[in-house]
């Protein structure tokens, strides 16, 4: 997986950047993982989008936990911020993004019209933290024929659209924004998804909160995966008791707790301890 180390002044040029691009589009698709609506959202989004209007999409929603995340989109429905669930990679939900994004701008279309001007197609663009699925969803939206929309007057020469349905059209470089690393539980919570590399955090610390974090949402999933009593309070044993069952086994037959972290990720990571949601809206202090 391909990392950016983000610096402020790297953070300052992306926002410029990302300011200058929304002027070009209607609405923007902020992209969320739905395991962590609130760790994987960037802070800064929205000074950075400003009034344009904004669509959250909550992807990865197949591997999320479905009651939690209804809190999520119930909660942005209060504040009066339209999201969707989604999985762009089985192309899940992604069919309601289009029709949801004409509804929003209805009051735009309609005064367009009466100043008699012609009917354009609607500009969208994607913004969010590296491995959320931008990419996914670009490809997923755009079909297998992927048309791009020459440079318009007015527009910079590197700015394309990707023509989606018929009568969108979306920025075809997603807007990559850095994520919250300054708070170490949401930087572990980053770790835990996959969002940031391994190397970035030490990777046991990352299975202890993952092995915490099941046992305080999610009681009975490591039971189950691994066959094992859990006391949470005994961390060498629960990594001693899994190692054991997984065989990860070192020559003189030391457990291998690398293996066993490795093992444990994978399986958070990918759906194999059950859907996982780790922001809890009960627990948000602030969005
Ligand atoms: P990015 O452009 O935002 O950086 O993300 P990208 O589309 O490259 O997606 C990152 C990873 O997330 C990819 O897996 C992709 O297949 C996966 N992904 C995207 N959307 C979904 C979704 O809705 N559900 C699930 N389950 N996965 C999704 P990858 O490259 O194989 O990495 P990984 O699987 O090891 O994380």
């Amino acid at each position: 997986m391909k990392q950016i180390q983000w610096y402020p002044g790297h953070m300052a040029k992306t926002k410029r950047e990302i300011k200058e691009k929304v002027k070009l589009v209607d609405v923007v698709l902020e992209l969320v993982d739905a395991r962590i609506p609130f760790s994987s959202q960037n802070p800064s989004v929205g000074d950075m989008i400003g009034s344009t209007p904004r669509v959250i999409l909550f992807n990865k929603a197949d591997l999320a936990d479905t009651a939690e995340l209804q809190k999520w989109i119930e909660m942005y429905q209060d504040q009066g911020i339209p999201s969707l669930r989604i999985d762009a990679a089985k192309n899940r939900g992604v069919h309601q993004i289009l029709p949801l994004i004409k509804s929003l701008l209805q009051d735009v279309i309609e005064k367009e019209k009466q100043r008699g001007r012609k009917e354009r197609p609607l500009r969208t663009m994607i913004l969010g933290i590296p491995n959320v699925g931008k990419s996914t969803l670009i490809n997923t939206l755009a079909g297998k024929k992927k048309l791009v929309v020459s440079d318009r007057p007015g527009v910079t020469r590197q700015t394309q659209y990707i023509r989606v349905g018929t009568d969108f059209e979306l920025l075809d470089t997603p807007g990559i924004l850095w994520p919250k690393f300054d708070d170490e539980e949401i930087a572990v919570k980053l770790a835990l998804t996959g969002a940031i590399k391994d190397q970035i955090l030490p990777k046991d610390d990352v299975t202890i909160a993952g092995f915490r974090y099941l046992n305080r949402y999610y009681k009975g999933r490591l039971e189950e995966r691994y066959d094992v009593d859990v006391d949470i309070d005994n961390i060498v044993q629960l990594f001693d008791d899994i190692g054991l069952k997984r065989g990860c086994l070192l020559p003189g037959r030391e457990i291998d707790y690398d293996r066993v972290c490795d093992i444990v990720l994978h399986d958070l990571r990918h759906g194999r301890l059950g859907k996982i949601t780790l922001d809890r809206v009960e627990e948000l202090v602030s969005v």
